[in-house]
């Protein structure tokens, strides 16, 4: 057989490299409806509430809603919820490369939007983390500043890596800074996820997010995703195919991990709010 058939052959046969892109892309699907069902979620809960002038359901369900007296806080949280409905939904598409391919002008201009959303939603986020406090103490504090660094940061990375033509670098970057967007919509699916696990014991979580268990994801929503972006970029650009295919595998898994924990965080949190 001639070079030329056999370089072909390599590129259409179902090999390691193009069963990792497969897992890969089967994880990112699954994980976008989760992500727009959340969308759908914050639409219909917040939205609804809001155009009812139900603020109290509002209040029944976060920790600090509304406070009487707090205009700043209250204006910031519902700027809050709003922002988190517009990244959640345009994000996603920035990484769908049909999208980006095909119309680049919305690629540019969700973009910026993105980036922007992302600076304005973590700063806002932390003038009401800082000034109201949150349900799980000075650790929860700590690992919601880690998150809203690594957003502001990556998103940063992405922008600047753009602006330098470094494309393949910006992807890269961009990747990150939507997993670390994702966080909070990690953080309902680890829950979901050790709900189903333990059968709804969940031992080492507590009311008060105080638990080992809650501090522990709470860190763990930031960094654990892009520890795995990491090994799957690693496994993608080693030449071997060992690393592939285990990585494949692992890929598989978290894409079975995440539709349950969609799931079960749909069961718990978003359903019965819709
Ligand atoms: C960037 C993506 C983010 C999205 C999509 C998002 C989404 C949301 C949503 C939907 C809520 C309402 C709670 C619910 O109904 O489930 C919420 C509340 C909240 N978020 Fe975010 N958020 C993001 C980033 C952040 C960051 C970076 C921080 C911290 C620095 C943060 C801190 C909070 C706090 C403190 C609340 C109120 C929780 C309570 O009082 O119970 N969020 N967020």
């Amino acid at each position: 057989m001639n070079t030329v058939a056999t370089a072909q052959m390599r590129q259409t046969a179902f090999g390691p490299d193009r069963a990792l892109k497969g897992a890969a892309m089967l994880w990112f699907t699954v994980a976008l409806a989760g992500q727009w069902l959340f969308v759908v979620y914050i639409a219909i809960f917040y939205g609804g509430s809001t155009l009812a002038g139900d603020f109290e359901r509002i209040d029944g369900r976060v920790f600090h809603g509304f406070i009487a007296g707090d205009v700043l806080g209250n204006a910031l949280f519902m700027g809050h919820v709003l922002l988190a409905f517009s990244i959640t939904f345009g994000g996603p598409l920035q990484l769908i490369p049909q999208v980006r391919n095909r119309f680049r002008t919305f690629h540019r201009w969700n973009g910026r939007i993105y980036i922007a959303t992302a600076f304005i939603i973590s700063l806002g986020a932390l003038v009401l983390v800082y000034s109201r406090g949150v349900i799980g103490g000075p650790w929860m504090i700590a690992a919601n500043t880690l998150n809203a660094a690594l957003i502001m940061y990556f998103a940063f990375m992405t922008i600047r890596r753009a602006m330098a033509r470094d494309f393949r670098s910006h992807e890269r970057w961009a990747m990150r800074m939507f997993l670390a967007v994702s966080g909070v919509w990690f953080f309902r699916l680890g829950f979901g996820f050790y709900a189903f696990i333990t059968g709804g014991e969940m031992p080492g979580s507590q009311n008060n997010l105080e638990g080992p268990f809650d501090l522990s994801l709470a860190f763990a929503y930031s960094i654990v995703p892009i520890v795995i972006l990491e090994l799957y970029y690693r496994a993608r650009d080693t030449d071997g195919p060992v690393a592939k295919t285990a990585m494949t595998g692992g890929m598989l898994a978290l894409t079975a991990a995440t539709g349950l924990g969609i799931f079960m965080a749909a069961q718990i949190f978003w359903l019965p709010n819709m």
